[in-house]
């Protein structure tokens, strides 16, 4: 079974308003690179070929004249496809089931970056068989995220940005799926925000008993406030100084 990589970068970013008036949010620079270049590289680097790019708003042609067909990252081709309005994440996947086919897919939040590889949990989840797999990551402020309770080695709920956090592992936006993920996604309702969540969607898993999770290694952010764009600079800024590489030009 081949696995194929979703990357959603849709939404209007209006929590970084003015900065993502004129452009997508996923098209910002962090350090010395657009943002959306960190989680095609993570996705290239856990051996991920086949790449589909979900996005959305007024400036989507500009991934294409950004991107092309992947060649910077060494691929022969990226898929896109266009989200209307502002769904939620659940919705945006939902766009992806044609591309999916019947295979698995991992799929990453275009604005959620990360220090280390994938990989490991992408072949452990390529093993398990049927089901699907979150990676956590502990934070400082929980309420922010979608946050894990566990009970012994078991996930047993995510609740969507809980007032009480009843842990400090937040979901991170690294989701990997078997290709029920799409049938669950039609059976969702929208939330409270208007958007039909990925958190539904994990925890329809979660009750099947077809859940696993890992915390993941090394640092994780995302990039939606000033304060995590800010924090997503710094971070980069610090790997590229070890690692001379990430910001050759
Ligand atoms: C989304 C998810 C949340 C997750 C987060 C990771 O939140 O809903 O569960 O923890 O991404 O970045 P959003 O940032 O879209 O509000």
């Amino acid at each position: 079974m081949s696995l194929r990589g979703i990357i959603l970068a849709g939404g209007l970013g209006k929590r970084l308003d003015p900065l993502t008036r004129i452009t997508n949010k996923h098209l910002l620079p962090v350090y010395c690179k657009p943002m959306i270049y960190y989680p095609i590289q993570t996705l290239v680097d856990a051996g991920v070929r086949d790449i589909l790019i979900v996005t959305g708003g007024n400036n989507a042609g500009d991934f294409l004249r950004l991107l092309g067909n992947g060649a910077e990252f060494g691929l022969k081709h990226i898929n896109y496809t266009y989200q209307r309005g502002e769904g939620g994440i659940a919705e945006a996947l939902n766009l992806a089931e044609h591309f999916a086919q019947n295979d698995k897919t991992v799929v990453i939040l275009g604005d959620n970056l990360i220090e280390k590889s994938i990989k490991k949990y992408v072949e452990d989840f390529i093993k398990q068989g049927e089901g699907a797999k979150i990676l956590l990551k502990k934070v400082l402020d929980p309420e922010r995220f979608g946050v894990a309770e566990i009970k012994g080695d078991k996930i047993v709920k995510i609740e969507e940005k809980p007032k009480r956090p009843r842990s400090d592992l937040a979901v991170t936006g690294i989701y990997m799926y078997d290709p029920k993920v799409f049938e669950i996604i039609k059976t969702l309702k929208p939330s409270r925000r208007g958007e039909l969540e990925i958190t539904d969607v994990n925890n329809r898993y979660i009750e099947w008993g077809e859940m696993t999770f890992d915390v993941l290694d090394g640092w994780w952010t995302d990039c939606g406030t000033f304060d995590s764009l800010l924090r997503a600079n710094k971070l980069v800024a610090k790997k590229a100084d070890k690692a001379d590489k990430l910001c050759e030009s």
